[in-house]
Formats: structure tokens, sequence, C-alpha cells
């Protein structure tokens, strides 16, 4: 298998409608108005030697390596600064270049160690390749003057050094940094021989602004800034294009390999999620998958208090099949269930969901999606018609106002939090609307126009405020909302807004968010040009998540903010496949395509293809499967890729629902907290191991490919067949697109997918007749409803309060470098900066209870109590604090209530009601939790097939 090669074409491709014609080297070239020589050299097959520019960065025309001669021109302009022009005649090559060229290389190389043969980056070194190009022979300075030849090497960062005696101070760095990443992290100090790069104020890159998502590495065309892993293993020989398996943005990368060994990942520059970047989790946080605690063999236990015992796939496989019949013959075939992962890929979900659906015979099937998009699912449904995002990710270079609600892209969501900097940096403005002061709010060169701090647990009102002033200040778009809306629905909508009790001002008690401040956000949105909303779980994961979501859609009904680029409502997905895990029927009430189990029609799309009967009742949802099983009538669970004894709220529930049941089989790469309560452990395969498909936030359907073979030597999607198989209900698939054409035969939305398809590039659903190339933008010119649907919103103040017991609300999120429970970023580098789960509290609430920074502390709720220490931070509003739950020990969902979404059950896992006490230390159940989990993961040494 070949490298898979990109060309750098020097500088950005440029989007113009006039076209020019020049000539180079006698070539006629025809490209858009405003591209570089340097571009449209490259773009006819004629390569210049270059050294500062690269396609992802604007040119900056530093090095003086490009040189061309241009008819009629004095001198020898650099072909990356200079821009065609029709009738331009260029000159690549003569004697006066090739020479001047040679004295730019010789220069460089003067001050350039000359280990070429020991170092990292030989036989991919652009430094080395453009000396070669330039015919660079001898070097007339010597080797011997000052030069940079003793500088250190900065090796703090876990996953790239930084060796400043190899720097040819170029910038591409430090552009990256801020073109590409938007952080502007580094800097070129000093002048002239003195100039050097450096992280910060001249520190370590670890301690520095740095957020390590390696656009710098990627950009430098030297070994000064290398990944580790090259460093240890070498260069890569052949490389295999797949996706990210963490977050909803879905980025492309080349994953480079040597043997069956992954080198690194590089962003792949075709990605249409992510045009070549990345963040830390995608390029560097992949060591989980050969890492010591990864499970390779199946195991069962009789009790879950036994320890494991290895056996082979057969008898594991025999076991779960045996049980589960065991249980439907003494309980009932509603007695078992499933649980699909957002992790896993489309086509294992939509598996999982069907050995429910076919295999045991009913619907209980559901998502870790219930935990936190489910709402989305809800409410865009009801007002739209169809439960999605309304863009592509590239629709946020036209926006003029984006508004940011319950949601923090830098943390969870980087590679689009730095294409969204980017348009504001080109001045777009920004509202944030958030309990915590998000680092989008100020940022350099970012800064929000306004922040609404509410209170959390008022997401509604705020809303409901905006929408009260867009409609009493007559700012609301009345040709779209009488063209494209329900006109019955919008007026009855209108007068409830338009009730003075929704006025800001009337509301600012309750959210804590200043009048002044909502209706100047108001007039931004609905006045500012095109406005695009993008929302997270703040949003969602509350009790009123469905109707939150419902009151963002109908201000961008209002407001006119649908059907074209620059505007819509966008739910920034947390894991990988959330989007694909719903589209592919894992909630109990759907089927694929999000079409009720109560519909005949679709049943007999599946009763046909599937030669089953389907219940036309949904299923149990997690909670309603945990709460049968501490009432004795659910008791077998097949959950795939999912942790719901760490991630899902009222972990004694949980725990007490799992303890209950007569065979739990969890099938995962690794020993986690549900597996405590397992009888049966499958080992699953990582994202390099399969095959497959993830769909992003944007509805984009990616290609996932095998980079290695699974290490347990079962795919997962062939462990849910074999059970199928062994549970008496044939599945055959040889294969990842052998499933995804029966989705495509099965669900309108996916009929125009294949993976020949997908092969040809990554399509945005619906994919079919009516869009054979996919959908970018949705409801252009019409809803997926017909006519767009105003729903009342009603605030209703969550059952969560606080008071003199617990008086401050605890608010729960995510960190850049971890992700989710942290099963996989715990077991990588990444912990370099997460240690562990902190608890942010404003200086005053800290200093009223007598807690400094660092300290342990309590956090109490009504539910349940932790210790974790305590960060003082004014990002938190007094009354407020906020802590992640990446950290089985710190278990923050102890503390999490069972309160949760009106419609859909998504937990409420923002808002609940604490207080915090200074305390010694951990808990003494905290102190012996690894001796717990330790214990609890015995395995028997008995050799496979005993
Ligand atoms: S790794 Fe990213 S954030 Fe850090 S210096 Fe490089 S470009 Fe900047
Ligand atoms: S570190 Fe690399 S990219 Fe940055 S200035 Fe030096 S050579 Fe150029
Ligand atoms: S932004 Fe998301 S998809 Fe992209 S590399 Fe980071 S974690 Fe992966
Ligand atoms: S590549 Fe054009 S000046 Fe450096």
């Amino acid at each position: 298998m070949p490298m898979v090669q990109e060309i750098d074409y020097g500088t950005p491709p440029v989007a113009s409608e006039t076209m020019v014609t020049l000539t180079i080297d006698g070539h006629a070239v025809t490209v858009p108005e405003g591209t570089s020589v340097m571009r449209a050299s490259m773009e006819a097959g004629i390569k210049i030697p270059k050294l500062c520019a690269t396609d992802m960065l604007d040119s900056f025309g530093s090095c003086r390596i490009c040189l061309v001669e241009i008819e009629g021109r004095a001198g020898t302009p650099a072909s990356c600064t200079t821009p065609v022009a029709p009738g331009m005649k260029v000159h690549t090559v003569s004697d006066r270049l090739r020479k001047l060229r040679r004295g730019v290389m010789e220069l460089y190389i003067s001050d350039h160690p000359l280990d070429c043969l020991t170092c990292s980056a030989n036989g991919n070194c652009e430094l080395q390749d453009t000396a070669g190009e330039v015919g660079l022979r001898e070097v007339r300075y010597g080797y011997d003057g000052i030069n940079h030849l003793s500088a250190l090497t900065d090796a703090s960062n876990p996953y790239f050094n930084f060796d400043p005696s190899k720097c040819i101070v170029c910038s591409r760095c430090v552009r990256a940094c801020e073109e590409v990443q938007g952080t502007f992290a580094l800097t070129i100090q000093g002048r002239g021989f003195e100039s050097k790069v450096a992280a910060g104020m001249d520190e370590p890159f670890l301690t520095s602004e740095c957020v390590s998502c390696g656009a710098c590495v990627q950009a430098c065309p030297t070994a000064t800034l290398m990944e580790k892993s090259v460093v240890e293993m070498g260069q890569p020989e052949h490389s295999v294009v797949t996706t990210c398996a963490y977050c909803g943005v879905g980025c492309n990368f080349k994953a480079e390999m040597r043997g069956d060994q992954v080198i690194r990942m590089v962003p792949w520059k075709d990605g249409k999620a992510n045009h070549g970047h990345s963040c830390v989790k995608g390029r560097f946080a992949w060591g989980y998958a050969n890492h010591p605690d990864r499970i390779t063999k199946p195991m069962v236990r009789a009790k879950i208090t036994d320890p494991w015992r290895e056996v082979s796939w057969e008898e594991a496989i025999n076991h779960v099949a045996s049980e589960f019949r065991r249980i439907q013959a003494k309980a009932g075939k509603d007695a078992i269930g499933v649980i699909t992962s957002s992790r896993c890929t489309a086509e294992e979900t939509y598996l999982v969901q069907k050995l429910a659906r076919a295999a045991f015979g009913n619907n209980n099937t559901d998502t870790c999606a219930r935990v936190c998009h489910s709402p989305t699912g809800y409410g865009l449904g009801k007002t739209f018609g169809t439960s999605a995002g309304t863009q592509d990710f590239d629709s946020v270079d036209e926006s003029d106002v984006i508004v940011v609600i319950g949601a923090n892209p830098t943390d969870a969501h980087p590679v689009f939090a730095s294409r969204m900097k980017k348009r504001l940096r080109q001045g777009a403005k920004l509202i944030v609307v958030d309990p915590r002061r998000i680092d989008l709010v100020r940022q350099p060169h970012v800064e929000a126009s306004y922040h609404l701090a509410l209170r959390p647990g008022t997401n509604v009102a705020v809303l409901t405020a905006l929408a009260h002033v867009i409609v009493t200040e007559g700012l609301v778009d009345r040709t779209f909302v009488e063209e494209r809306c329900d006109t019955d629905a919008y007026a009855d909508w209108a007068e409830f807004v338009s009730d003075p009790r929704h006025s800001p001002e009337a509301t600012e008690a309750a959210t804590g968010v200043p009048a002044d401040l909502v209706r100047g956000a108001a007039r931004l949105y609905a006045t500012g040009g095109n406005g695009a909303i993008y929302y997270g779980l703040g949003v969602t994961e509350h009790s009123q998540g469905s109707t939150a979501v419902m009151a963002i859609a109908n201000l961008a009904m209002a407001t006119g903010n649908l059907g074209r680029r620059g505007v819509g409502v966008n739910p920034l997905r947390g894991q990988n496949n959330v989007q694909g895990s719903c589209d592919m029927g894992s909630f109990p009430h759907e089927l694929p395509g999000y079409r009720h189990v109560a519909n005949p029609e679709v049943r007999a799309i599946y009763e046909a293809e599937w030669g089953v009967t389907i219940n036309p009742e949904p299923g149990l949802r997690i909670p309603n499967m945990l709460d049968a099983a501490v009432q004795g009538t659910f008791l077998g669970l097949y959950v795939q890729g999912e942790d719901i004894a760490q991630s899902d709220p009222d972990v004694k529930h949980v725990t007490a629902g799992l303890r209950a049941m007569e065979c739990v089989v969890v099938h995962d790469l690794f020993l986690n907290e549900t597996a405590n309560f397992a009888h049966v452990f499958l080992p699953g395969a990582t994202f390099l191991e399969k095959d497959g498909t993830f769909i992003n936030a944007e509805r984009r359907i990616n290609l996932v490919r095998k980079v290695m073979e699974p290490r347990s030597g079962m795919g997962d999607w062939e462990a849910t067949q074999a059970i199928s198989n062994a549970m008496g209900y044939p599945m055959h698939y040889d294969g990842p697109a052998e499933i995804m054409a029966e989705i495509a035969r099965t669900t309108p939305t996916f009929a125009g997918v294949s993976y020949e398809k997908l092969e040809q590039g990554a399509v945005q659903w619906p994919c079919n007749d009516a869009a054979p190339e996919g959908t970018p933008i949705m409801h252009i010119g019409k809803f997926v409803r017909g006519k767009g649907n105003f729903v009342i919103t009603e605030y209703v103040p969550t059952d969560e309060k606080v008071g003199p017991r617990y008086p401050l609300l605890l608010t729960t999120g995510r960190i850049l470098s971890q992700y989710n429970v942290g099963a996989q970023t715990r077991r990588t580098g990444n912990v370099a900066w997460h240690a562990e789960d902190l608890l942010e509290m404003h200086p005053h609430d800290a200093s009223e209870r007598g807690i400094n920074e660092g300290d342990w502390v309590r956090l109490r709720s009504r539910t349940g109590e932790t210790t974790l220490r305590a960060l003082l931070t004014e990002r938190v509003a007094p009354g407020v604090v906020y802590t992640t739950f990446h950290h089985p020990v710190t278990q923050a969902n102890v503390v999490t209530t069972d309160y949760s979404d009106w419609a859909t059950n998504c937990p409420e896992y923002k808002v609940t009601a604490v207080q915090v006490s200074p305390t010694n230390g951990q808990s003494e159940w905290q102190k012996t939790y690894h001796a717990h989990a330790v214990e609890s993961r015995r395995i028997e040494a008995v050799p496979v097939g005993d």
C-alpha cells in the first residue's frame, strides 16, 4: 500500500469567477483571478522551489527561494506573493534564478546541522528536497561561523519535540498557530541573526498557551518541530485515509504506518470537515489502541464477584445466546435489551438495534445519545421535520453573527472552533450564551459582543426573552415567515412571546442576565446579516432540553436564518457518531431514518427485509431498563461501547439496576466501570481496526478504514452477527459495505449511499435520487415537514432548586485534552494536561467557605457526594460551580440527579443543587478505588479453551 501523497500548491486556493490566462515556461495556464504565480505554476505541473510557502497558509514571502522572472517586469519577484495577471509570461528556470536560489540555500545550510543521515526527517524534509532542487553542491561560507547549532531541544510536550538548532525561521509554525489554529501561542522573537521561534514568553511548549493541535508540526519544513513517534520509530512507509474516533467534527486523517504500526496521524487536506487541521486528540491521542489495559480475549464469569475466566469467542457467544434465551423463556421476550454506542460505526449500531428488533423480538434498544442529544431529535423534528443540523461546517465562512449556546467549541469541537475563530477574526460578531466564561468569550483577536451568563437551568427563559425582543421590536422576517412557515402557529407563538412576562426585564431576576444585554443580543442576531446558531449539551441536558431546542428553532425561523449558507441551527454533536447512532434507529421508538415504529408502512419495509414481525410498541429507554431491572422484570443487557456506570446520571441507581440483572454483556476495549457488573466481556476493536462509517455533526458520512487487524481477532459487527446467529436469527453479512447496502435499501435519506460512492468523497445525507450528491444545506426553499412549525416554549423552572442545604448550582462539561469518560484519553499522553477532575469555584464562594486553590473539597448533592480539588476562577459566576467527568475516581455523576428532559428523558446533567465544603482529602472509597478496581478486574489464569 503506498503513501497517500498530497500536493502542496504553495498558497491557498482562491475563489473567483473571473479566470485569468497566463503562460508559465511556455505553457498556457488558466486560474481564478487572485491566484499566486506559484499556485498557478503548481497547477500546471511546474514545481517552483519554496520554503516559507505552503498551501495551508497565506503567502508570506520571506525565504526568497521561489523567485521567478516575468517578462516586462524588472527584478525577480517571489512567485508566492505575486498574483497572476492576464497575458503574463513567467519563467521559472534560468541561470540567474539558479544562482540566486543557490545563494539563498547556501545561507540556510551554513547554519544547519549536517546530520541528514541520522535526522528524523531524513527522506521527508523540505529543506533537504529544496537543496536538491536548487542544485546546491557547496557552501562557500563554510560551517564555522556563528550559528544556532548548540540550541537546546524542548521535549516538554508529550507528543512533539522542538529542536531550534534545525530552525530556518520561516515562520510557518507561527503562521499555522495564528491562521489555522487561532491560538497565537508562537512568536518570532529578536531580529536578524537573533530571530528565533518562541512559545509564549519563551517558555516550554507544555506550559505555554499551546493547545497541542500540531498545526505547527505539520507546517514545519524541517525536523525542528517533529513528532516524537517519528523520532522513535522512523518515517512511515504507507498510509490509509480514515476518520477520527473522538468528537462529532469528524476530521479525516492519513494514518501513516510502518508495517502494522501507526507512526503518526496527519490531518487530510481533502477532509471536508477539517481541511487538513486537527486537535490534540485526533492527531496525537491514539496510543490507547496499544495500551496494556486492553482486553483482547473474551471472558465470562458466573457471578460478578467471581474472577474473570478467558474463553474462546465461540464459548463466549454461545454463553451469551443461551443466557439471553434462558432469560426470555423465564421472564418474557421483553426482559432483555441493547445499548448502542455513538463511538461505534453506523453499521455496527444498525446491527445492534436490528439484533434487538429481529433476534430479541422487542424494541428495547437505546443509545448513549439518550443522555446527550435526544432533545435535538425531538425538538428539530417538531419544528423543521428532521433531526439534524441544517448546515455544513463550511457555511460558517459566510456567517455575520455567530451565536454559541451551551457549547464550548474550543474544548469540545476544537477544529470547528478554529474555523469559527477565523471567521470572527474576519469581522463576524459573536454572541455567547453560557453560564461560564468559556474561552471564546475572550481570546486573542476574538471577543464576544455579548456574553449572556445565565443561571444554569434558565435557557428557555433567555431564549424566549430574545424572541420577545425580536417580535415586539418588529425585527421578524415577515416574508420568510409568511412564505415558509405555518402562519397560524407563528401567530400563536408571537402572541405568546410578546407577553410582557417574557420581556428581558421581567425575566432578568430568574436568569441573572441584565435586560439590556438580552435586548442587544436579540437585535444583533435579528439584524446583523447571516445569523448562525451553534449549540451543545448545555442546551439539551436539562429538564427543558427539548423546549430549548424548539426555542432555538423558533428564533431562526422568525429571523429567516434558515435555508441558505451562513445561517442555520447546528447541534454540535459530542461523540464521533452521535448523528449516525441516532440515524440508525438506536432509539426504542424509531426505526432507521427517524421513522416511528408505530408506522405500519415503515415496519412493513423492515419486516420484508428482515423476515420478522416488528413490535409496533416502542421499547424501553435506558432509565426504564434500569427501573425494570430493579423491579426484576428486565434481566439481560448487551452494551456495546458504552460505560453507563460512569456516564449516566445518578450512579447509585444505575449500578443497582446493573447489579439486579442476570446477564450483562459488555463489549468494549477496556474493563470499564460497567464491566464491574458484567457476566460476559467481549473485546472490542478500535477505530484503527475496523471498516465502516461515522456520521458527523454536519450529517456527513465519513469512511472509517481498517489500518490493522482487530487485536481480538473479531470485528465488533462480526460479534453482534455471531450473537444473532447463535440466538437463531440468521445474519450473513460479508462486511460493513453490505450492511450499508441494506441501510440504503431501507432508509430513504440514505438511498443513494454506497461504499463505492463514499470512496469518491464523503456525502451528507439526505443522499438519494432527489439529491444524488448529498445535501450540504437543509430546508432550502421548503422545510422537510413542509411549513416550519413554531412551538410555544413556556419556561418551567427545574425542580432542582438551590436552598440552604445545597446553595450552589453544579454544571458539568468537558476539557480539550480529555474525552467523555476518559477511557481512551486517560490512556494516552493527554494526562499531561488533565490528570484529575477539578471543581471550578468563584473565589467569592470559596473564601466564604475557607477554601483555597488546590484544597480538597467535599461536593454534596441530595443523591450523593464525592471529593475533588478546588480550582478558583472567575470563569464561573458566584453561585455556580463546574467540573468535568473524565475520571472514574471522581465519580461526578454520583452527585447528578434523576431529573430529566420532559420529552426524552435526557438527564439534567447541567443543573444540580450542591454544597461544597473543605475536607482533608479523598473519601475512603476514592482512596481504595484503584484497589477495588484491580480486584473487580481479576482475571483467572486459565488458558483459552480449557
Ligand atoms: S501545537 Fe498548535 S497551538 Fe501549539 S504552538 Fe503549534 S500550532 Fe500553536
Ligand atoms: S520551527 Fe519549523 S516552521 Fe517554525 S520557523 Fe523553524 S523551521 Fe520554520
Ligand atoms: S476536532 Fe474532533 S474529530 Fe477533529 S481531531 Fe479533534 S477530536 Fe477528532
Ligand atoms: S516560498 Fe516564496 S518567498 Fe518563501
